[in-house]
């Protein structure tokens, strides 16, 4: 019987064979998650053999992340925020960039009462942003939306899962909210272009849902929609909060700089990139 370490060892170089990045803590996640352990504990009985069953639920969780599944979606579930969320093929495994955004919005709006107040995540995939807010604001009234009810199935149980009292709409962008306003928009919509999608990692490509990621032809279909269609959804002083690409600071700049849009920001990540669009309306 072959013991932790042995186990480590040995899938580490299964992995760094195959390409993969980060093998050993992806081996380390699986070995925790299966035999139910923390990271720390793999290492204080790295003595441990490993029994026949062990390993049989082992084996095929390494090979998924051999063929390049991505380990979010092998483990099924993700720390995001405070909260923890399942994950499915069906929406985007958050970034560790959106929780930047989420933790800008807490600073932000946790000044000021937010009693009475709607926030609408729309293009909730997994739930991470509205879910998270929820979570962190209370006194908020959250709903979350998303075209796929696959997706927005994920977002119910993550809701579920944290304890989370939110509403759930399935539609196109804003026609789930005909007729109502809100006074916080949240959006982190697709936004990948044609070109950038081929050329995307295949770990993405390849596992991720391509209605998650591609934003029309130029990346801007989105920005450019909800500048057209959301002032009537919005009340005075309400304020947007948008993640970007990398690449699209200028772009979105130039879709909201009429008139009714004020005051708007672009804020960069840990990485010095633009990442971040927020405004407010007259
Ligand atoms: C980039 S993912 C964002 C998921 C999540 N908010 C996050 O930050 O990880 C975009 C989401 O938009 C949804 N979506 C795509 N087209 C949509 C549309 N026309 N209306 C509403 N949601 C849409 C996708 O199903 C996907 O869940």
């Amino acid at each position: 019987m072959k013991t932790i370490a042995e186990i480590l060892a040995l899938s580490t170089t299964f992995l760094a064979e195959r390409g993969l990045s980060k093998p050993r803590r992806c081996v380390e996640e699986i070995l925790s998650s299966v035999l139910g352990v923390k990271r720390m504990d793999l290492y204080l009985q790295h003595d441990r053999p490993l029994v026949e069953k062990e390993l049989e639920a082992v084996r095929p969780l390494l090979k998924r992340r051999a063929a390049g599944e991505p380990l979010e979606q092998i483990l099924g579930e993700v720390e995001f925020y405070h909260c923890r969320l399942a994950i499915t093929p069906d929406v985007l495994i958050p970034r560790p960039e959106t929780e930047i955004l989420v933790d800008l919005a807490v600073k932000k709006l946790g000044e000021r009462s937010l009693a009475g107040k709607t926030l609408w995540d729309l293009c909730t995939g997994s739930g991470c942003i509205g879910l998270s807010l929820k979570k962190a604001l209370p006194d908020l009234a959250v709903s979350l939306s998303d075209i796929c009810p696959k997706a927005l199935a994920v977002a119910k149980k993550n809701a579920e899962i944290n304890g989370l009292a939110v509403d759930l709409r399935q539609g196109d962008l804003l026609e789930p909210f005909f007729g109502e306003k809100a006074d916080f928009i949240f959006c982190n919509p697709p936004y990948v272009s044609k070109q950038e999608y081929e050329a995307l990692d295949p770990g993405v490509r390849d596992f991720e849902p391509k209605g998650a990621l591609l934003g029309g032809e130029r990346g801007f279909e989105f920005y450019e929609r909800i500048a057209r269609e959301l002032p009537p959804f919005l009340r005075p002083g309400a304020q947007i909060f948008f993640e970007i690409g990398e690449a699209q600071g200028k772009g979105v700049q130039e879709i909201f700089s009429p008139l009714p849009w004020r005051r708007s920001r672009l804020l960069k990540d840990w990485a010095g990139k633009d990442r971040f669009f927020f405004l407010e309306i007259e």
